[in-house]
């Protein structure tokens, strides 16, 4: 890849495929989320060395519950074991991780480790990474709206002034693209530059359907468990050949 390429701060990634890639090896598809879960390992360095501040990963959906009970459990058992055992390699790497979605569905055990482990990471200023459990954008904007809401309630009733204008004026701040922004779990973050899918699906399926307002879009057939550092290059590339205009004008135009 040339040296010249302007690296995204923030790529997120839609892993698909470890199914197709299990099936096509005549191998469980729970072998394939596996590989998959290694293969996150060695892209999240990856990125870290190309100089990728934020890296954004879709492990389970908001929809993905009705898999079946068996792909469920092994799912959430590679995150078990991906909490407990990435301490070590997040401090040596200084990597700092973040879960978002809901996660008051998940066992309890797994809740803990994973606040642990955030908790753990925070102060690394390495690259971030986000991993996305229980997680759908329609989901998360609608929590947002909500806690966005209560605040505005408290903020009114700690002023004492109950007239509806009031209110209203409250809401302006607190309904505002800022102040829904600050109430999403990615709150902080920058939006994703990229968004990458693999296995040759194109679409969106409910990933940060906020966040990438103005995202490039990349899609690739490799399976997941065949993604690959030379993928990510591949990627990048063609990310340096998008025009991004953020409903403005082109620069020769202007
Ligand atoms: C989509 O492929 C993939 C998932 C639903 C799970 C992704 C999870 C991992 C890669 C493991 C995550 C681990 C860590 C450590 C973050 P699919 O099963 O829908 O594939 P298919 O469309 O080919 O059936």
């Amino acid at each position: 890849m040339s040296t010249e390429y302007k690296i995204p701060q923030h790529v997120a990634i839609i892993m698909d495929g470890n199914g197709r890639w299990a099936r096509r090896r005549g191998l469980p598809r729970t072998m394939g989320h596996a590989q998959g879960a290694k293969v996150v390992e060695q892209i999240l360095e990856d990125a870290d060395h190309m100089g990728i501040r934020y890296l954004t990963v879709y492990a389970f959906s908001t929809e993905n519950w009705t898999r079946p009970d068996s792909e469920v459990k092994s799912l959430m058992n590679l995150l078990r074991t991906y909490m407990k055992t990435s301490l070590v390699k997040c401090a040596k790497n200084n990597v700092s991780i973040r879960v978002i979605g809901d996660r008051t569905m998940l066992d309890q055990d797994l809740q803990d480790s994973i606040t642990h482990l955030e908790n753990e990471t925070r102060k690394n200023t390495g690259i971030h990474f986000q991993i996305a459990i229980n997680y759908g954008g329609r989901d998360e904007i609608v929590r947002a709206a909500k806690k966005a809401a209560l605040k505005a309630y408290d903020a009114a009733a700690a002023s004492g002034e109950s007239s509806r204008a009031h209110f209203e004026e409250v809401l302006q701040e607190c309904m505002s693209i800022e102040g829904l922004n600050d109430q999403l779990d990615t709150a902080g973050l920058p939006d994703p530059d990229l968004l990458i899918r693999t296995c040759g699906e194109e679409r969106i399926s409910n990933f940060l359907l906020w966040q990438i307002a103005y995202s490039e879009l990349y899609f690739t057939d490799a399976a997941w468990p065949d993604f690959t550092k030379e993928e990510l290059e591949k990627a990048i590339e063609a990310y340096n050949h998008r025009d991004r205009k953020y409903g403005g004008l082109k620069k020769e135009a202007q």
